[in-house]
């Protein structure tokens, strides 16, 4: 998979060449590529943003810096994603659908946002989303790019270590995943779950979902009334 970021704080991005998706890149899993957005301007002083038409406050990014920098980053392959808290919010099943791309481009924008246009003239020749991360609003959107690229890219075939892992996450089967314990099996009073060491696995499976149940109910109840009435049996409906 190939991934191009446009953005004005290349340097915002560097986290991308660390820990987990660093090891993707030197193992040839992931291409990374970052862009200064101000590479596409032809005015002396850089400029990429102007006053907003309608008036208000902030400043709105230009039409013609954005759409020469996409025109040279996307290709016939490209999914272009934008985020922006004004988007559709970012899933599980998001991040399975972009790790199945072929190229994904980032456009981030800062300031107001993003000249309309950009994204419509986009969409004339590619997929196009706009994303949001979550129900607040950050300065730009570099840290949600971090977080929508980690989200997919850990799922490609090779990334994590252990494959199950990701089979086994919270969202994976829509409940919240339960608590996990180590050694030692007593540390400051408290135990580790008897059930836990028992070595019955039928008992763990069981313990293990009946935890992921309740911490469902009691932190995110919106996501079991989204649950397909079929993915619960018997013994879930008395939890
Ligand atoms: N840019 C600013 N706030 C954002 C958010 N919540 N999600 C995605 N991009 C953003």
């Amino acid at each position: 998979m190939r991934i191009d970021v446009v953005t004005i704080f290349p340097e915002y991005l560097a986290p991308l060449r660390a820990a987990l998706l660093g090891r993707a890149i030197e193992r040839g899993l992931i291409q990374v590529d970052v862009h200064d957005l101000r590479d596409w301007t032809h005015d002396v002083h850089r400029a990429v943003d102007d006053a907003p038409y309608g008036g208000g406050p902030g400043m709105v990014m230009k039409p013609q810096v954005w759409g020469d920098a996409l025109d040279a980053v996307c290709d016939e392959g490209t999914r272009l994603i934008v985020p922006t808290p004004a988007g559709r919010p970012f899933t599980q099943a998001m991040a399975r659908a972009y790790a199945a791309e072929e190229h994904l481009v980032f456009a981030c924008g800062r300031y107001e946002g993003i000249d309309q246009r950009v994204i419509e003239d986009a969409a004339r020749r590619m997929p196009v989303d706009e994303v949001s991360i979550g129900d607040y609003v950050l300065v730009g959107g570099e840290a949600a790019v971090l977080v929508i690229v980690e989200a997919t890219v850990r799922l490609l075939p090779g990334v994590l270590g252990n494959p199950v892992s990701a089979e086994q996450d919270s969202f994976s089967d829509g409940l919240l995943e339960g608590p996990s314990y180590t050694r030692p099996e007593v540390w400051r009073d408290l135990a580790v779950p008897e059930v836990l060491r028992s070595g019955n696995h039928a008992l763990i499976d069981r313990w293990r979902r009946d935890q992921a149940l309740e911490r469902t109910l009691r932190r995110r109840p919106d996501l079991l009334e989204r649950l397909p009435e079929d993915s619960l049996d018997s013994r879930d409906r008395a939890v």
